[in-house]
């Protein structure tokens, strides 16, 4: 044990002195980043029965931590406050499919995209003449509060957005007849409206996608530093074909 110890000890002077010292760190112990995420939104980031938080985007930070040399820890955030916690130093960085937008690039730096979700609508299929938002003038749609869905509900007159703070409420409340449409992500609309055994037979997707968005992982203004580590990270996965791996897991 003491020659173990002594050993150690040697090898850290070591480090510190000869060789660089940011090289000893990496030896000694890895990086632990703190990742917020809304585990509401499956299948990207939900909770399982035994109470992980798993999915799509869980799979996929922890395998670009891996490619980069780091050790995610992942932290479940309410979505309405998630980007003010970020600001407020309460973790390192987000991965819960954020959009990215112009608005959010001009307060947080955002990854390289890594995942296409345009948004789309869902109703229920009892609902007659709907092919496309625009038809939903005069009836009221469901989104989470201040998600890129909102905002396209927000372009068309007439229609009346009704915020939730998650977006299995919205689909409750449509199940209920409380409101006539929803508008979220489209892998999360699949898995609502195609999966979900509660709800498969009674909503349906209507048409395509309607925008083209993009996430990305969200750090502090200014963390140039894990910013450049999580891009690294995002193109060795992407080239080793590991995102494609993690949609066939995830969304077939
Ligand atoms: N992509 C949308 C946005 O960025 C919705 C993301 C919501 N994510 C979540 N985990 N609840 O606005």
């Amino acid at each position: 044990m003491k020659g173990y110890r002594l050993m150690a000890g040697l090898f850290v002077g070591f480090c510190m002195t000869v060789l660089m010292p940011g090289f000893c760190l990496a030896a000694e112990d890895v990086r632990t980043v703190v990742v917020a995420t809304d585990a509401t939104w499956p299948p990207m980031e939900m909770v399982d029965t035994n109470k992980n938080i798993v999915g799509y985007d869980i799979d996929f930070m922890n395998a670009v931590a891996k490619e980069a040399g780091f050790n995610a820890v992942f932290k479940n955030t309410a979505w309405d406050g998630i980007f003010s916690g970020l600001a407020g130093g309460k973790y390192d960085a987000i991965i819960s499919s954020v959009t990215i937008t112009k608005e959010r690039q001009e307060k947080y730096d955002i990854s390289d995209p890594y995942f296409n979700a345009g948004q789309i609508l869902v109703v229920s299929k009892t609902l007659e003449g709907v092919t496309s938002l625009a038809d939903m003038k005069g009836k009221k749609v469901g989104a989470q509060i201040a998600t890129t869905g909102a905002i396209e509900i927000k372009k068309v007159a007439g229609i009346e957005l009704k915020n939730y703070d998650e977006i299995g409420l919205a689909f409750e409340d449509m199940a209920a007849g409380r409101i006539n449409g929803v508008v979220c992500d489209t892998p999360v609309a699949a898995n609502y409206a195609l999966q979900k055994k509660e709800y498969k037979e009674k909503f349906m997707i209507v048409g395509e996608p309607f925008t083209n968005e993009f996430y990305g992982i969200v750090v502090k203004k200014g963390n140039k530093d894990l910013l450049d580590l999580i891009n690294k990270g995002i193109s060795a996965v992407q080239k080793k074909g590991i995102d494609k791996q993690l949609e066939e897991k995830w969304l077939r």
